[in-house]
């Protein structure tokens, strides 16, 4: 299996710098055994697939509605995403359950409607801080799988993140024993209630100077990085300190 590297941009770049960003990164030689994406603003989508024409990098939305077409104003569908040449989406980042408020009732939609859609959804999952204070990490994302996956079809592909929510944006990276045994765990979940050979991305913190470290834990099977994306030199530095 590759080692997955998808950078999250979040509500960052316009089409212009998005453009400049990945016209430069295709012509950057990354190790054969990376794949790199970037989870794109559905504004600059269009701009990131004429930048990314026949390249081997990969690009995705950070979020979509549940429905192809419709009365939803200002909704992104997951079909547009498709035809403009996303090959993922983000789905349940906690940005979106914790500011948008998405249940995971409406994730679980989502993530049926990602595939449904031609695109590979990559479902993140993780606990607050609050949470793991009061040992309820397994439990919350044991919930969160579950309900993520409920209307998922096991026959197509699938991509999960660990993201603790609170080692996102925050510096706080988890120690490698707390990414290992939540990768461990949901492995086993997936192994056991969906399929073998799903890849689970770690995100939160992760940088140049520890990616090296969490990328050889054999659970780990790639990252989903905001803050260390933006940048073009630190993300290529951090893609070269990866396995
Ligand atoms: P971060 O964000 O790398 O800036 O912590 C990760 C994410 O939100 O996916």
């Amino acid at each position: 299996m590759s080692f997955y590297c998808i950078g999250n941009w979040k509500m960052h770049k316009t089409p212009q710098e998005a453009k400049t960003f990945l016209q430069t990164q295709k012509l950057k030689s990354t190790p054969k055994t990376i794949l790199v994406g970037f989870a794109v603003p559905s504004l600059v989508g269009q701009s990131a697939s004429e930048a990314l024409k026949d390249s081997s990098v990969l690009w995705g939305g950070q979020n979509c509605y549940s429905e192809k077409q419709g009365a939803f104003t200002g909704e992104t569908s997951p079909y547009v995403l498709k035809e403009m040449g996303a090959s993922f989406c983000l789905v349940g980042h906690s940005e979106r359950r914790q500011v948008f408020l998405e249940t995971d009732e409406m994730i679980g939609n989502k993530v049926k409607a990602v595939q449904d859609n031609g695109m590979t959804p990559l479902l993140c999952i993780g606990e607050t801080s609050e949470d793991r204070k009061w040992n309820r990490t397994e439990e919350v994302v044991l919930s969160q799988l579950r309900q993520g996956l409920a209307k998922a079809d096991t026959k197509k592909p699938l991509w999960v993140a660990y993201e603790p929510v609170w080692a996102i944006g925050t510096g706080q990276v988890a120690t490698l024993e707390q990414v290992e045994h939540a990768h461990k765990f949901i492995h086993r979940f997936l192994v056991e209630n969906f399929r073998g050979g799903v890849p689970v991305l770690y995100g939160g913190s992760v940088k140049p100077d520890n990616a090296g470290a969490i990328s050889k834990l054999e659970s780990v099977n790639g990252f989903l990085v905001g803050g260390a994306s933006l940048d073009i030199d630190v993300w290529n530095q951090l893609l070269g300190s990866c396995v």
